[in-house]
């Protein structure tokens, strides 16, 4: 797919608008790790996969399904992505945001993104429920070069990339519900290594609160677009050097699950009280 190539997002579009039939969905969420459960609660569900939408790929991670499921989830219309394009599987930042790109087209008014993360600020352990409250794009890479298409703006603003009603409204949801929920900034880096403890030092001087690998290309094509984003991360394991035990990849994915499960009760309350 090349630059400003409408062609490969319009494709896609009207595959999944296909597929939708008179659904008009007005949120998207994006699951991240240990989130795959989500899709399944989603009502009356159409599952379209990848493999179906013209300019997906397959992905390629362990724990990751790649579909789209449209359906209502406490009675909000819905399109779930379930499985993302993470640069370091070598898929271009387009690739990654194009999911966005089609979410916005369809008429989506709100993105939500969930990841798991690294801790790096150090009261942050593994387990950790966080709200992005911003976040540092150190992948150097950015979804949005070349020809704007249409309806993206040539520089959209960020001051706000993560919407502050919705981040209020979600404050108040995981309160009433007696869930603990930090907020903070989530740095983006390319992967797929995992941080080194002077890397993690080097993010926590510049701000970052946590550290994954994926969420800033679908945000920053959302922004473009006038889509308002809420996120989240699941601390799955202290940065690197934090307390000096090593991680493996099935440890990210136990721990996950088990705050994943608050993280839906937070989603589906604010589904409930969004206004979109
Ligand atoms: N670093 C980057 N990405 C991650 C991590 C981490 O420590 N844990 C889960 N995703």
């Amino acid at each position: 797919m090349g630059k400003g190539d409408e062609g490969g997002t319009s494709a896609a579009v009207a595959a999944v608008r296909k597929r939708l039939g008179t659904l008009k969905p007005r949120v998207a969420i994006v699951l991240g790790s240990g989130l795959g459960f989500l899709a399944d609660a989603v009502a009356d569900p159409v599952r379209i996969l990848y493999s179906t939408i013209p300019g997906f790929p397959e992905p390629g991670v362990a724990g990751h399904k790649g579909e789209l499921v449209a359906g209502t989830l406490e009675g909000v219309p819905v399109l779930v992505q379930a499985g993302r394009f993470h640069l370091y599987e070598g898929h271009p930042a387009e690739v990654a945001g194009l999911p966005a790109r089609v979410f916005a087209e369809l008429g989506v008014q709100i993105l939500i993104v969930t990841n798991a993360a690294g801790g790096v600020r150090r009261t942050f352990p593994g387990g950790t429920l966080m709200l992005i409250a911003d976040h540092l794009n150190l992948m150097w890479r950015n979804p949005l070069i070349g020809q704007p298409q249409p309806g993206e703006q040539r520089f959209p603003i960020m001051h706000a990339p993560y919407d502050p009603e919705l981040r209020a409204l979600a404050r108040a949801v995981a309160r009433e519900a007696k869930i603990t929920m930090e907020e903070g900034v989530y740095a983006g880096l390319l992967g797929p290594s995992y941080e080194t403890p002077a890397e993690v030092r080097m993010l926590e001087r510049l701000g970052a609160d946590a550290v994954g690998m994926s969420t800033v290309p679908e945000v920053l094509v959302a922004r473009s677009r006038g889509v308002r984003c809420l996120g989240f991360s699941i601390i799955t394991n202290p940065g690197a050097g934090i307390t000096g035990e090593a991680l493996s990849h099935t440890e990210v994915l136990a721990v996950s699950e088990q705050v994943a499960r608050q993280l839906a009760i937070v989603l589906k309350g604010i589904l409930r009280r969004i206004d979109c």
